[in-house]
C-alpha cells in the first residue's frame, strides 16, 4: 500500500521506517524493509503495524544505506510475515502496490521452472521474473525491461538488487510512484507524503513509466522503453498530510487514483486467487433468511445505491426498497425484523443518512453501512460496516468514493447470490474474475482523457446537457448529470434512454448535447434506437461505448469514446470514470471551483 525506497548517504533502515509512518494513513496490515549490508540483501519483515517492524529493526539492526521498504494492505494472500514485503528471489527484493492479474499463469510458469515459492503473493512472482532475467545474464535495468511488458494490471514496483549498491529501479503502471531528488541521494515513494522527510524535489512518473536511479542521476523511460524527460515539481507537503501531487486539483488527483483504491477496496472483498466473494461480516445482513434490502443515502452514494438495486435483484433475486434518505425518513415506510438495511455513506456522518439508518434500526432491521470513514457514525451505529478502502477523499464532488462503494455493492451482491444458491460456482467465479479486472480497465479508460479534455472544452458552452442510459448505465447516467451540475453549473439531467420520448426529448435541439452512456451489451441494441431519436431532431450525441458498441451505433453519434470492452458487472465502475472526467474538464474550462463547488459542502450534517 506504501512504497518507499533510498539510495542514501546514511544509513537508511530507519529512514525507511520513518518515511513508511507517514503513510499510514493509507492503512496497512504488515511492513518490511530489505537493505543492502555490505552487496548482500537482507530484509525484516512484521506482521501488524509499524512499531512491530521498529522494534525487529531494534533488535537486529540493518547496516546499510540501500534499501526498499512497504507497508501492506492484503491483496493476493492474507496478512502475515511471509507474504509481507519486500519480496525476493536470488539477487532481486521488490515491493510492490497493486494487483498483478495475471499472476496464476505466472506462478505456473515460475513453478514450471522448479523455482520454490514462499509467498502466496503476486508480488512475488515479479522478483522471480526478475531474476531469471539477471541469471541469463541480463543487467538489472534490461532484466526490468524485459519484464514490465509481461505484467497485467494496475501496479507500481520498486526494485533493489544484491552487488549493486548504487542502483534502483521503480515502474508506475496504474498505482501511483514518485521520485525524490536529494544531494547525492536519490528515492523512491509512493507519493510526496513519504518523501517529506527527505526532500520537497519531486518528479511523478507518469503512466506506464519506469525509473533507474543511482545517487546521482535520473533516467525515466515511458512504456515503449523510450527515454524520457520528466519535470522536477516542488512539493508542498510540510506538515500538512494530504497533497494534490502534480495535479492541479484534488478531484483530478482522486479520478487518477481510482485504479488503485478501486483495487485496495476490492482486495477485502473478493479473493483473487480462489475468485470468490468473501466479504467480512457477511453473515450480519442474513441474506439466506431476509425478505428484502432496503437501501437509502443521499447524492452520489444514492446513485451507488442505485446500481446495487439492479445487482441484488439480479444476482441474488432479492428484492430492494431504495429512497433518498432525506425522504426516506419521514415517509413511515414499512420495515421489518427479515429485513437488511444497508446506508451509504462516504463521510459516515450525512444527518439523513443517520436518520434513516436509525429509524430503520427502530424497527428492528438488521443495519449495514458502506462507509469511507471507519470510525464515523454511521460506522459506529450499524450492525456491520463494510468499508471502501477510497483513502482521504477532499473535492467536494465525490469520485474514487462513489466507484470503491460499486466495488464493495457488486462484492456483496454477488455473495448474497451464492449464499442465496442463486448462482452457481462457475456464475460466481465468473463475476469475482470480472471485477478482479477492473482496475486494469480503469486505467484503459483513464487513458480516454485527453480526447474527453478537447470534447469539454466544446460543450463548456452549452447551457443544458443530458445524459442518457439502460440498466446499471442509467444511475450512471444520473450521476453524470449531478457531477456537471455540481461542478460546472451547467444545468444538466439523467434519464433512462427508454423513457426520453416520454418527455425531455422535446428538449433537443442542435444546442443539446447529449451524452449516452451505452457498453455493448444485451439491451445496446435499443438505446441504438433512442440515439437515432435524438439524432433525428438534431441534437448532439457524445456516445461513450467500446469498440463493438461503435461498430453497431448506425453513425447516430457525433462523437464516440471508445472504452475498453468489459463485463456487464464492471461497466457502471469503469463507465464512473469518463463520466467524472467530462466534468471535472468542463468545470475547468468554465474557470468554477471544482473542488469546493458554490453551495457544497463535503459533509452534509444537516437536514
Ligand atoms: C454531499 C456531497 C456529495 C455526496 C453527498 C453524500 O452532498 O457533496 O458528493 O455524495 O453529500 O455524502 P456522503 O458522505 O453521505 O456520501
Amino acid at each position: 500500500c506504501g512504497i518507499v525506497g533510498i539510495l542514501g548517504a546514511s544509513e537508511v533502515a530507519p529512514r525507511l521506517v520513518d518515511a513508511l509512518k507517514r503513510l499510514e494513513y493509507r492503512g496497512y496490515d504488515s511492513a518490511g524493509v530489505a537493505v543492502l549490508v555490505d552487496g548482500t540483501l537482507e530484509r525484516r519483515r512484521e506482521e501488524g503495524k509499524l512499531r512491530n517492524l521498529d522494534a525487529a529493526l531494534g533488535k537486529n539492526p540493518l547496516a546499510g544505506t540501500s534499501g526498499i521498504g512497504h507497508t501492506r494492505w492484503a491483496t493476493h494472500g492474507g496478512p502475515s510475515t511471509r507474504n509481507a514485503h519486500p519480496h525476493m528471489a536470488g539477487r532481486v527484493a521488490v515491493v510492490h502496490n497493486g494487483i498483478i492479474e495475471n499472476y496464476l499463469e505466472l506462478r505456473a510458469e515460475i513453478e514450471g521452472f522448479g523455482s520454490v515459492l514462499e509467498s502466496d503473493t503476486d508480488t512475488e512472482m515479479v522478483a522471480h521474473l526478475v531474476n531469471r532475467e539477471l541469471d541469463n545474464g541480463s543487467t538489472p535495468k534490461d532484466a526490468v525491461a524485459a519484464v514490465l511488458p509481461r505484467l497485467h494490471g494496475a501496479f507500481a514496483l520498486a526494485f533493489l538488487f544484491a552487488g549493486e549498491d548504487n542502483i534502483m529501479i521503480g515502474a508506475r503502471k496504474g498505482s501511483p510512484l514518485a521520485i525524490g531528488h536529494g544531494e547525492g541521494e536519490m528515492f523512491f515513494g509512493s507519493d510526496a507524503i513519504a518523501l517529506s522527510p527527505f526532500t520537497d524535489r519531486i518528479t511523478y512518473l507518469e503512466e506506464g513509466d519506469w525509473a533507474v536511479l543511482t545517487r546521482t542521476s535520473v533516467e525515466v523511460f515511458d512504456a515503449q522503453n523510450a527515454p524520457v524527460s520528466r519535470g522536477e515539481s516542488k512539493s508542498s507537503v510540510t506538515s500538512a498530510l494530504i497533497d494534490k501531487g502534480n495535479f492541479r486539483h484534488f478531484m483530478a488527483k482522486e479520478i487518477h487514483e481510482q485504479p488503485e483504491v478501486i483495487g485496495h477496496t476490492l482486495s477485502r472483498y473478493i479473493d483473487f486467487g480462489t475468485r470468490k466473494a468473501s466479504v467480512p461480516g457477511i453473515e450480519t445482513a442474513g441474506f439466506d433468511k431476509i425478505s428484502r434490502v432496503i437501501i437509502s443515502a443521499c447524492g452520489t452514494a444514492y446513485y451507488a445505491g442505485l446500481v446495487a438495486k439492479y445487482w441484488f435483484e439480479k444476482y441474488a433475486r432479492l428484492p430492494v426498497e431504495i429512497d433518498v434518505a432525506s425522504e426516506f425518513r419521514y415517509r413511515e415506510t414499512p420495515v421489518s425484523e427479515d429485513e437488511f438495511a444497508l446506508f451509504i455513506s462516504q463521510s459516515g456522518e450525512t444527518a439523513d443518512t443517520l436518520a434513516s439508518l436509525r429509524y430503520c434500526k427502530q424497527n428492528g432491521a438488521r443495519i449495514g453501512a458502506v462507509v469511507n470513514v471507519a470510525e464515523s457514525t454511521i460506522a459506529r451505529e450499524s450492525d456491520v460496516v463494510f468499508q471502501t478502502i477510497a483513502g482521504p477523499e477532499i473535492g467536494v464532488a465525490s469520485t474514487k468514493a462513489f466507484t470503491c462503494q460499486l466495488a464493495v455493492l457488486a462484492a456483496l451482491a454477488v455473495q448474497a447470490g451464492r449464499i442465496r444458491g442463486v448462482l452457481s460456482e462457475e456464475q460466481e467465479s465468473e463475476l469475482v474474475g470480472a471485477l478482479a479486472e477492473i482496475p486494469g480497465y480503469a486505467v484503459q479508460a483513464l487513458k480516454r482523457e485527453v480526447e474527453i479534455e478537447r470534447l469539454s472544452q466544446s460543450l463548456s458552452k452549452a447551457p443544458n446537457a443530458l445524459y442518457l442510459g439502460r440498466g446499471t448505465n442509467f444511475p450512471l447516467a444520473l450521476e453524470g448529470a449531478l457531477k456537471l451540475k455540481e461542478l460546472s453549473y451547467i444545468h444538466a439531467e439523467g434519464y433512462a434512454a427508454g423513457e426520453l420520448k416520454h418527455g425531455p426529448i422535446a428538449l433537443i435541439d442542435e444546442n443539446m448535447p447529449v451524452f449516452v452512456i451505452a457498453p455493448y451489451d444485451g439491451i445496446y441494441s435499443k438505446t441504438v434506437s433512442n440515439m437515432q431519436e435524438v439524432a433525428a431532431r438534431g441534437g448532439r450525441i457524445v456516445l461513450l461505448t467500446d469498440a463493438r458498441g461503435a461498430a453497431e451505433s448506425g453513425n447516430a453519434a457525433d462523437d464516440v469514446v471508445i472504452m475498453p470492452d468489459v463485463p456487464e458487472i464492471a461497466a457502471p465502475i469503469v463507465y464512473a470514470l469518463p463520466v467524472q472526467l467530462i466534468s471535472y474538464h468542463t468545470a475547468v474550462f468554465m474557470g468554477t471551483d471544482v473542488d469546493q463547488p458554490r453551495n457544497l459542502a463535503k459533509s452534509v450534517t444537516v437536514e
